[in-house]
């Protein structure tokens, strides 16, 4: 049997990349880790506990006192099949989706000693191989050395429109123009921060995926493993 390889997948907001990354683990028989959920989750901490205000202004100093006292981790459901994501032991996989963290995470994660924390849990993750994550700077920081790179691109439009799309299916009531702006305002603080921006790795391969189907996605990504196991031996 071949040694199994980390797959690393970045990219911007809402281009489906914890969609293909879900589905390459399975099909590969890997686990995936979604990287965006830990920072998620320390954002949630924050909201709950006054760390973020209602005017969406973050505390940076309560953040770094209250960090020790962060736990993320991510336990396996055997209904759905996938891990869900816990705050210090609350399972929380729904409400680190909602808009009010969205509209926080970033500036959460502009935060060097968040990062350092997340950045080593993440490692520890990936050190037996096998490992699919998604995110933004998996291939560039926390896999710097993965076999395989994916930087996943789509239209804005289209991002927004799926993202729309998928709040609506969770009962969430926002409009799309409110979802567009969240994904530009994200990318933008994304690729611009000092510590770990969102840049394309050099050796990751870009993927755009605004008219390509899940399936295809998936098939053309097989390819690329494919290619990476060979290159192994
Ligand atoms: O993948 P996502 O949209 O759930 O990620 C939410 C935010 O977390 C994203 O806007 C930026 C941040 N993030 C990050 O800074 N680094 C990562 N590796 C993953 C996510």
């Amino acid at each position: 049997m071949r040694d199994k390889i980390n797959i690393a997948i970045d990219g911007y907001s809402s281009c489906g990349k914890s969609t293909l990354a879900k589905n390459l683990a399975r099909e590969l028989k890997y686990v995936y880790v979604d990287s965006g959920a830990m920072y998620r989750a320390v954002t949630l901490y924050c909201l709950r506990n006054g760390i973020i205000d209602e005017y969406n202004s973050l505390n940076v100093s309560g953040l770094l006192e209250a960090l020790n006292e962060i736990n993320v981790s991510f336990n396996y459901n055997r209904t759905s099949g996938r891990s869900d994501t816990y705050l210090n032991g609350e399972r929380v996989e729904d409400d680190i989706r909602e808009m009010r963290v969205s509209e926080s995470v970033s500036a959460v994660s502009k935060v060097e000693e968040v990062r350092n924390v997340l950045v080593q849990f993440q490692q520890q993750l990936g050190k037996n191989k096998g490992v699919v994550m998604d995110g933004r700077d998996i291939g560039t920081v926390v896999f710097p050395d993965a076999k395989l790179k994916i930087f996943m691109t789509a239209d804005i439009d289209i991002r927004a429109q799926r993202r729309y799309e998928e709040l609506l299916s969770k009962g969430q009531s926002i409009s799309i123009e409110a979802v567009k702006e969240n994904l530009i305002s994200r990318d933008r603080q994304d690729t611009s921060r000092k510590y770990n921006p969102l840049v394309k790795a050099d050796d990751a391969i870009v993927l755009d995926n605004s008219f390509l189907t899940k399936q295809q996605q998936l098939e053309q990504v097989k390819a690329w493993v494919h290619d990476r196991l060979h290159k192994t031996e």
